[in-house]
């Protein structure tokens, strides 16, 4: 009630209603209706993605209020990276304003500099740009994983309620737990997770985590769009058992965000927003066949939400959005799909599904089929990936559109093996 007093006197004796809101009336307030907030976004966020920039800066305090600090520290033109954002988020979206977060592995004063860390504190959101995660990690924290004073103050501010946006690898930053930092699904099922390697298309990962925004997931983008199922699949069953490890992830679709409110409590939940979706990983029960001579995996749980589904971060479970109806009884086809190229992905001109979600959707679209399959294309071995709808309650939604591969299709617990064929 003292920040309503204070403000109806300023409006009486300045009529500037701008100086109401505060940066910390407006964390206040947004703390209060979202908790601790992120929106990550999968890559390749189009500037006309309304949803997605209009609901970061609804989150950072809304048009007019919202000043959002803007972290370049993944890119390799950081000034050009600045400018866009800053362009699209003030003129074409209505933020009050931006502050280019100059933070850099080329100039280590950037991170230590006390006046940048204060006008960080006048922040009611910030948006981490693409680039290569492993920069932002190793720019943002000095010797021995401790907050440099402009990460501490982007944490205050998330924290007080200040939102964390991000997008490809300003999201894939973000986690407590192990980070991604390269590789490709066949090479990663067939040599396994490394903390380092010369060659990209290897699995690689920072076992000391990201910025720690987001609890208990390995957080990947581009992510149906470049396969990334086998890569995941193999990263958290390889590091589920380091500090920190985890037996969960999420792979966010390019032009698709998790909306995340009330982080890291009992009422955490992740919303999908925009084209395409979310892919969840649950290898809380799955195992691990040693006495094969190629990685054997089997009990790992799919779950695959598009726009308005909703899934609970704390207990797992999923509500799909009102405009989903059921698929069970409700088929388009007598039979699943397979696919001799199991992790192609899609071009993003294209609007086929990419051939994971392909094949899966085609499990959930089957009156007759349960279960299906698909192989890599890559030889020496070839991996077979099986996919089930039976059993832990598999269920599939779907939003009817034109035809199979625009129809949005979700599904939870789709079960999941992999073996050399
Ligand atoms: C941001 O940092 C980079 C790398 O140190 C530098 O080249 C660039 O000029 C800086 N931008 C501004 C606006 O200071
Ligand atoms: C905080 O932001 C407002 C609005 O952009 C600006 O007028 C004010 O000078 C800033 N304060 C500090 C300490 O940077």
């Amino acid at each position: 009630m003292h920040v309503h007093l204070g403000c109806t006197l300023l409006l009486v004796l300045l009529v500037n209603e701008v100086l109401c809101r505060t940066t910390s009336s407006i964390l206040q307030s947004q703390l209060g209706a979202q908790g601790r907030s992120l929106v990550l976004v999968g890559g390749a966020l189009s500037d006309n993605n309304a949803a997605v920039y209009n609901t970061i800066v609804q989150m950072a305090g809304g048009k007019g209020q919202a000043r959002i600090g803007i972290v370049t520290s993944a890119s390799l033109d950081p000034n050009t990276q600045y400018q866009g954002y800053s362009d699209v988020f003030i003129n074409r979206y209505g933020a009050a304003a931006t502050l280019h977060i100059n933070v850099s592995i080329w100039d280590s004063s950037v991170a230590i500099d006390d006046h940048l860390a204060n006008q960080v504190r006048n922040m009611t959101g910030f948006f981490f740009g693409g680039g290569d995660q492993s920069r932002t990690v190793q720019a943002m924290y000095l010797a021995g994983h401790k907050d440099s004073p402009v990460l501490s103050a982007i944490r205050d501010q998330f924290m007080a309620g200040a939102v964390i946006a991000g997008s490809s690898a300003g999201s894939a930053c973000q986690p407590s737990s192990v980070m991604v930092t390269g590789g490709v699904s066949w090479d990663a099922l067939k040599d396994g997770a490394q903390t380092s390697s010369k060659h990209t298309d290897d699995l690689t990962y920072n076992p000391d985590g990201g910025l720690g925004f987001l609890e208990g997931y390995v957080i990947d983008t581009h992510f149906a769009n470049r396969g990334r199922e086998g890569r995941m699949i193999r990263l958290l069953s390889d590091t589920y058992t380091l500090s920190r490890g985890t037996r969960r992830g999420v792979g966010i679709d390019e032009n698709t965000a998790l909306v995340v409110t009330h982080a890291s409590t009992s009422n955490g939940r992740g919303q999908v927003l925009g084209e395409a979706g979310v892919t969840f990983f649950d290898l809380t029960s799955s195992y691990v066949d040693q006495s094969q001579r190629y990685f054997s995996i089997r009990n790992v749980y799919l779950t695959y939400l598009t726009h308005g589904d909703v899934y609970h971060l704390h207990d797992h479970d999923v509500t799909f959005a009102q405009d989903k109806t059921p698929l069970l009884g409700n088929e388009n086809y007598d039979h699943a799909l397979t696919s001799t190229d199991i992790f192609y992905g899609k071009s993003s001109s294209s609007s086929r599904k990419p051939e994971f979600l392909r094949v899966a959707a085609s499990i959930f679209d089957a009156r007759l089929d349960s279960s299906s399959y698909g192989t890599t294309y890559e030889k020496n071995p070839t991996f077979r990936v099986e996919m089930s709808k039976t059993g832990q309650s598999a269920v599939g939604y779907v939003k009817r559109a034109h035809d199979f591969h625009t129809d949005l299709h979700s599904y939870k617990n789709m079960y999941v093996s992999i073996h050399a064929a």
